[in-house]
Formats: C-alpha cells, sequence, structure tokens
C-alpha cells in the first residue's frame, strides 16, 4: 500500500535522526511492497527565531491529512515566546489531534548495559499528553513576577479512553510473552484530579479483569522503578509524572538514544523519539539514531493495524529485530559507549535488514 507520510525533522539532532530512519524506510520499500510519499515540513524553534514563522491551526489540519506523522526533536532553549515558554509544534499537535496517550517503550536489549541490576526490563510507559498541568496553558490567569501557577486538569473521559488504551496494549503485548498487567502511578493522596483519576482506574480495571493491575503513588512508584523495574509490564499515569517516569524508564534501558514513543488518539499518530533536540551533540553526527528508527517501526505498526496491513506490520517486526541484530553485534553508538556516528548505526540496522 502506499502512505503519505508527513515528516518533521525540527530542531538539533531531528534532522539527523530524521534522515537515518527515512533511511531505513527506504530499505523496508524496497523490501516489501510499501510505498511512503513523504511531505517535509520545515517548522522549527530555528525557523521562529529567523523569522517569527510558527506551525499554526491550519498548517496542522493540513498535516493531519497524512496518514502519519514522522516528527525528529523540537524546541532550543533560548528560543521563547513572548510567554516565556519554548517553542515546540509537539505540544500544540498534541492539542489539535487531541492525542492523548504518548505509548513509550522500553525494553533492555542484549548487549546494552543497564545502570541498575534487574536483567528484564520490558515495560510500556503511556504518559497521557493532553491534560494534566499541560492542559493549563491555555489559562487566563496571568503570572507575574510574585505568583505563577499551573492547574492540573484530568477528565473522566480522557482517562478512561486511556486505561482502555492501557488494559488493550497488556493484552496485545501479553500474546508475546509479558504478564498482561497495568499499574496506575498517581498521587490522589495530595491531588483532587488525581483521587477522580483512581476512580476511573478502578472502573475501568474492574472491567478489564482479565488484566491483572495496581496502584502506587508516583513517588514510591518511582523508586520502584529503579530498584525493582521488573515489576512493571504496562504504567500509565498523567501528563506531567508520565513525562518524568518514562525518562526514567528510558534511563534503565541505556538512554534516550534508544526510547521511541507514539503519540495517538484514535483517528491521528504522531512518531518521535522521547528525546529533544539534543543541543550539546547536535551538528556533530554523533546522535543515535535508534530511538527515532523504533518510532518509525511503531508507525509502520500503527499503519498496519488501522488498515489491516499485514505488510506493514510484517516490516515493523523486521526493523525491531534488525535493532536488535545490531545492538548486539554492533557498532556502538556514543551514548551507549562505543564510537559510531549516527550515520553507521543507521547502516548497520539497514545490512542486519537486509541480512
Ligand atoms: P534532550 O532529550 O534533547 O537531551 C537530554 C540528554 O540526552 C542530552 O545530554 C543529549 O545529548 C542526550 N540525548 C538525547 N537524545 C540523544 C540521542 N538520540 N543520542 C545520544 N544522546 C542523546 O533534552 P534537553 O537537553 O532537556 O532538551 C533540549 C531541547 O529539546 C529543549 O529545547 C527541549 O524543550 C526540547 N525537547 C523537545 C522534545 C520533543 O521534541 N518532543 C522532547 C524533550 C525536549
Amino acid at each position: 500500500m502506499k502512505y503519505e507520510i508527513a515528516v518533521i525533522p525540527g530542531d538539533g539532532i531531528g534532522p539527523e535522526v530524521i534522515d537515518a530512519a527515512l533511511a531505513v524506510l527506504k530499505e523496508c520499500e524496497t523490501r516489501y511492497e510499501l510505498e511512503f510519499k513523504y511531505v517535509f515540513h520545515d517548522f522549527s524553534a530555528d525557523l521562529y527565531r529567523r523569522t517569527g514563522i510558527k506551525i499554526t491551526a491550519s498548517d496542522m489540519d493540513e498535516i493531519g491529512k497524512s496518514d502519519a506523522v514522522l516528527f525528529g526533536a523540537m524546541g532550543l532553549p533560548d528560543v521563547r515566546g513572548p510567554d516565556g515558554l519554548e517553542l515546540g509544534a509537539q505540544v500544540e499537535m498534541r492539542a489539535h489531534y487531541g492525542l492523548f496517550a504518548s505509548l513509550r517503550p522500553v525494553r533492555l536489549f542484549s548487549g546494552v548495559e543497564s545502570p541498575v541490576k534487574a536483567k528484564d526490563i520490558d515495560m510500556l510507559v503511556i504518559r497521557e499528553t493532553s491534560e494534566g498541568m499541560f492542559a493549563g496553558l491555555a489559562d487566563k490567569h496571568e503570572p507575574s513576577n510574585e505568583s505563577a501557577s499551573d492547574r492540573m486538569t484530568i477528565t473522566r473521559a480522557t482517562c478512561e479512553k486511556l486505561f482502555e488504551v492501557a488494559f488493550s496494549q497488556a493484552r496485545t503485548r501479553r500474546k508475546r510473552g509479558t504478564p498482561g498487567h497495568v499499574t496506575l502511578l498517581h498521587k490522589s493522596n495530595a491531588l483532587r484530579s488525581n483521587v477522580l483519576m483512581e476512580k476511573v482506574f478502578d472502573e475501568v480495571a474492574a472491567r478489564n479483569d482479565d488484566i491483572g493491575s495496581a496502584k502506587f503513588y508516583i513517588d514510591a512508584g518511582s523508586m520502584y522503578m529503579v530498584t525493582d523495574p521488573g515489576r512493571y509490564d504496562v504504567v500509565v499515569s498523567e501528563n506531567i509524572f508520565g513525562d518524568i517516569v518514562s525518562e526514567i524508564a528510558a534511563g534503565l534501558v541505556g538512554g534516550l538514544g534508544l526510547a521511541p514513543s507514539a503519540d495517538v488518539s484514535l483517528a491521528h499518530g504522531v512518531f518521535q523519539p522521547s528525546h529533544g533536540s539534543a543541543p550539546d551533540i547536535a551538528g556533530q553526527g554523533i546522535a543515535n539514531p535508534t530511538a527515532m528508527i523504533l518510532s518509525a517501526a511503531m508507525m509502520l505498526e500503527w499503519l498496519g493495524e488501522r488498515h489491516g496491513d499485514d505488510v506493514c506490520i510484517k516490516a515493523a517486526k523486521s526493523i525491531q529485530s534488525a535493532v536488535e541484530t545490531a545492538l548486539k553485534k554492533g557498532p556502538r553508538a556514543r551514548d551507549l559507549g562505543g564510537t559510531a556516528g549516527t550515520q553507521e548505526v543507521a547502516d548497520a540496522v539497514i545490512s542486519a535488514l537486509s541480512a
């Protein structure tokens, strides 16, 4: 089948890892009956700095007509709007398309060392991405030099969708041998919004009682993430807690260079690595492209499931196993203690694909 993919490379290492992922997808087109038409969009914090141009609602309507969006990374710490916040189309797209769930799988691959003792780390962190404290961005209350606040909003409707996704993901993962379990990380002892979230979680868990469930306060749950990560299968949390916890989880399995993500609603999907634009290493050709390549594989899986396209699903699986092979055999990227650059890592994945 032919798919139209909107590509937004963005800032810093975004364009570098996008190039690597597109090279891997090109190899998939050669090997499978797949065809991609790419439509590039050059929105970035850097473009805003140079021209004042930023993504608009009508740009997002146009981008949203494509089958999926591949997104590199966006944002530069010194490029900010009049409100003092950084420019980042990823946050606007989440609101515009109602992308309520960011799926962030984390797996300790053979050949990669974890900073903790655990051996089998294989979890899916699901971060809610449309509410929580990010929903307060549209607040009318103006901050002053003396006071500023961010409101945490949680709704029943989004919680229901989010938790149904979590239980359904646990069911899908169970087919490949994971326990089939969902853990909610929350703070209902202190936040009213989280009392509602916990209540809805209990209701959804009761409807999905073929899947086990647990709940921890975010503070203890974060500690378990480091001391006993094997206890987690699917982990779900609200926006800001999920943001933090997903990066702790990424740190357990080799860091952000290996952490992909899929921001999805029922109709749209934006696929991007969990990392940002990494200005500290941008332009040197040393970023690890694995997270972006695995995000492209998640895009193929999502397209395959939406369109009943088994070829796409097969291609996704072959990218995932090529990444596994490349991580086992090397060459190793610098964030994993090796010396390989972005291109070399992508080439290793491509040659494992064609082996
Ligand atoms: P970051 O994720 O860009 O970098 C954190 C650390 O991880 C840095 O030391 C970086 O060198 C390293 N790193 C990240 N990706 C890597 C890769 N693929 N290979 C090797 N090392 C990698 O987070 P930071 O520095 O906090 O933010 C930089 C900019 O990115 C900011 O402007 C931030 O707002 C933006 N950002 C954008 C995101 C997005 O586009 N979705 C997500 C997170 C941050």
